[in-house]
């Protein structure tokens, strides 16, 4: 428990008692995440000596902790925090669990899936790239490869990245079969049991199954409209000395947040001065809807302090399960180590197929359909929630991307409209599934990847029409929002 010892500073002038003093340092410490679920506290005598007040000091604070829940005497062995428990890998439904978990017929409107539909596959094309390859490489494409990936495929998509405005050379390119075994290979490769990563809060729950599974400490940082708050930020780094920031810098996951310009300069600032590193999961700045293309973090990344990943499964196939990092090489070893201990390779007939498929023209023709199928649905998923939401729900319109966050009244629990809806032939992702711990119980994510155009309509005008119910709303209330939302997080 060091570091709620760390913060707890006595002001011999306050009018404050001593105990309230001690106890509301602990309770914020717990709230903020910097004391953990089953962290033990120091035993009374022990912080009484550290603290140089009595003993009995110590009992009534620990006594007013317990008194709310937030910490837990066991007899005989200690006071243990008793908040904020993780979310388990078992309890936590990955997003698309939530489709997988029910039955979708194809009158369902999915708004819980962030993959794209099936029907927007490339298979024609991505069909031609395998036949090319397997009359051209014979059986070479079914060898093992190389365990940074296939070197045409790693030139391939640096160019792609220097058209984003990064700098990099192969050397730095790593070939990961999808973005989550990037993320667990960061894991696996550079985090010591018990350091602390810093997340978004909410942030992307398949990461924080990786971070747990190798018993890193996760500390959720809350999130601003224009990005992680900086002044929590700055707080938490100094009180845990994290080794690593992951964030979604550009339509972040779940929330649609993206970070400024300053922002993003200033977490790079924070990185070098406290010596930490950022991964950034890029895994959707194609999708910009505004006149400003979304900027990778990476493109600032003057201390080369920054881990890049890059999905290929939202703007084209998720079962082909491919994407690259860009990595620092102070990391390249270890990362490249931790690959080989996971696959030895991603597939050398998939890395081919790609690599032909980026080549011939076909992917920028795919973006283009993507992107153009995405807008229509973007605008119409906005401009439907802005029309028909009762007022007392809350969202930010995001600037591009998949997804849109709702916090709804207070009184309305995100799981209780999940089954309501669910029994309608409508389906979306709970806020809970996006915590690390202390879920907010009344945020739900909408994604416009699977569902139809034409389905956004009676979708949100159902949604709408359950939430009034709920919150026993008039029915007949003007539909017309006065005026665009206030921030929400
Ligand atoms: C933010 C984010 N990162 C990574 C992933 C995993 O991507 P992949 O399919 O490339 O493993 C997802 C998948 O939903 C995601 O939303």
């Amino acid at each position: 428990m060091k570091n709620c010892i760390k913060q707890i500073s006595l002001d011999d002038h306050s009018t404050e008692h001593r105990y309230m003093q001690i106890y509301r340092q602990i309770k914020e410490s717990i709230l903020s995440g910097l004391c953990q679920y089953e962290e033990r506290l120091p035993s009374v005598r022990a912080m009484a000596a550290l603290l140089q007040v009595n003993a009995v000091t110590i009992v009534k604070a620990y006594d007013l902790l317990e008194k709310e829940k937030l910490v837990r005497k066991v007899t005989g062995s200690g006071t243990y925090v008793d908040y904020g428990r993780p979310v388990v890998v078992e309890d936590t439904l990955m997003e698309d669990d939530v489709q997988r978990s029910v039955f979708i017929s194809p009158d369902t409107i999915n708004f819980a899936s962030a993959t794209p539909s099936p029907d927007l596959f490339p298979v024609r094309d991505f069909k031609t790239a395998l036949l090319e390859v397997l009359d051209r490489d014979q059986g070479y494409a079914f060898g093992y490869q190389d365990p940074k990936g296939y070197e045409p495929l790693r030139t391939a998509v640096g160019k792609m990245a220097k058209h984003l405005g990064i700098q990099c050379e192969n050397e730095n390119i790593q070939i990961i079969s999808g973005a989550q075994q990037g993320i667990d290979l960061v894991a696996k490769g550079l985090l010591y049991p018990g350091e602390t990563v810093l997340i978004e809060r909410p942030s992307y729950g398949g990461a924080m199954q990786a971070f747990f599974s190798r018993n890193a400490r996760v500390v959720d940082v809350p999130l601003e409209p224009d990005g992680i708050s900086l002044d929590a930020l700055e707080f938490s780094i100094r009180e845990t000395r994290p080794r690593l920031l992951y964030v979604m810098p550009n339509f972040q996951n779940p929330t649609g947040i993206s970070y400024t310009h300053d922002k993003k300069k200033k977490i790079i600032e924070l990185s070098e001065k406290y010596n930490f590193l950022i991964l950034e999961d890029d895994y959707l700045n194609e999708l910009s809807f505004s006149d400003e293309p979304a900027a990778p973090l990476k493109v600032m990344d003057q201390h080369d302090r920054v881990i890049y990943i890059k999905s290929f499964s939202k703007m084209f196939m998720p079962g082909l399960r491919l994407g690259y990092l860009i990595v620092p090489m102070r990391v390249a070893e270890k990362l490249l180590a931790a690959k080989q201990s996971s696959d030895i390779s991603t597939s050398g007939l998939l890395q081919r197929a790609l690599e032909r498929y980026l080549s011939t023209g076909a992917w920028e023709q795919n973006l283009q359909v993507l992107c153009n199928e995405y807008r229509q649905r973007f605008h119409r998923m906005a401009w439907m929630l802005e029309h028909y939401m009762p007022n007392n729900v809350k969202f930010l319109k995001p600037t591009g991307g998949l997804n849109f966050w709702l916090k709804l009244p207070d009184q309305l629990n995100s799981q209780m409209l999940y089954k309501s809806a669910m029994e309608r032939q409508l389906i979306f992702a709970p806020g809970e599934l996006f915590y690390a711990r202390k879920p907010d119980e009344n945020c739900i994510r909408l994604s416009i990847a699977a569902v139809k155009f034409s389905q956004i309509e009676a979708g949100i005008k159902l949604l709408s029409q359950l939430i009034r119910l709920r919150l026993k709303l008039d029915q007949k209330e003007t539909p017309l929002r006065a005026e665009y939302r206030d921030p929400i997080l």
